[in-house]
């Protein structure tokens, strides 16, 4: 019997993970500004939302009015009742307003993680995207603190049953990338002066992938994955 498999949201991302992400994990999406990270993590929760699942999405960085803004244009259904969007990114009025529900969320992975609890008293999740995670490794003091939290947090995730997708910038992912269950990298390379976008998984528990590095476009409609072309560089 094969082990069930969720959808990415992108169909040809899906092919190379071989049918898709094993349900109740927490992933991690890797790459450097404008690669696609966020794209990407949106085609995970809607895909969700299609099927009536209830998703929560924590952005950390872009604040929710831009982020609403710019994925509406890709088409996303922003507003179904389904979705679920938390602003914690640092803003002038979080010093104004003494008690700020989402602060929790940003102040370190310790905290979010009982937010997160928090949140399934009232609703059970079935994806969560945390946009990106760097944030809250920058808070953490010590390594080997932020590693135990870490492991923590996928633990939680794991009792929750909900699949996770976090997003991370390219330099100092190596905790993450080992205790996570999946790595997919996204890749923008300068070829001739053109941007050629490559996208790689590198790590899959419990499951067999395809390791090439596959080329994949940002749309109007979002991100394409061609999983049956190559990349081709000069
Ligand atoms: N309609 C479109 N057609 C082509 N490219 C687009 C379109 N809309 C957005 N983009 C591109 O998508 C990229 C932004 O994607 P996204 O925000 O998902 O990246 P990111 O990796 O999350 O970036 P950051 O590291 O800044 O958070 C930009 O490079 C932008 O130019
Ligand atoms: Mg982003």
């Amino acid at each position: 019997m094969s082990v069930q498999r969720i959808s990415t949201g992108i169909p040809g991302l899906d092919a190379m993970l071989h049918g898709g992400l094993i349900p109740g994990r927490v992933y991690l999406v890797k790459g450097a500004p404008g690669t696609g990270k966020t794209t990407l993590a949106m085609h995970f929760v809607m895909a969700g939302v299609e099927n009536g699942e209830n998703v929560l999405y924590v952005t950390l960085e872009e604040p929710a009015e831009n982020l609403k803004a710019d994925m509406s244009k890709l088409g996303f259904k922003l507003y179904d009742p389904h979705f679920s969007l938390i602003d914690a990114t640092p803003t002038a009025e979080r010093y104004v307003l003494i008690t700020d529900f989402f602060e929790e969320f940003a102040e370190n992975i310790e905290k979010m993680t009982d937010a997160i609890k928090r949140q399934f008293q009232e609703k059970r999740y079935t994806r969560i995207v945390i946009d990106p995670i760097t944030m809250l490794k920058l808070t953490a003091t010590k390594e080997i603190e932020y590693r135990r939290a870490f492991l923590s947090f996928i633990k939680s995730m794991m009792r929750l049953k909900t699949t996770v997708l976090l997003t991370s910038e390219v330099e100092r992912t190596d905790i993450e990338e080992y205790l996570v269950s999946g790595v997919i990298e996204l890749k923008a390379f300068n070829t001739s002066g053109r941007l050629t976008r490559g996208v790689r998984i590198t790590k899959l528990r419990g499951s067999s992938f395809d390791d090439a590095i596959r080329p994949y476009e940002i749309t109007d409609n979002g991100i394409v994955v061609y999983h049956d072309r190559m990349v081709t560089l000069p």
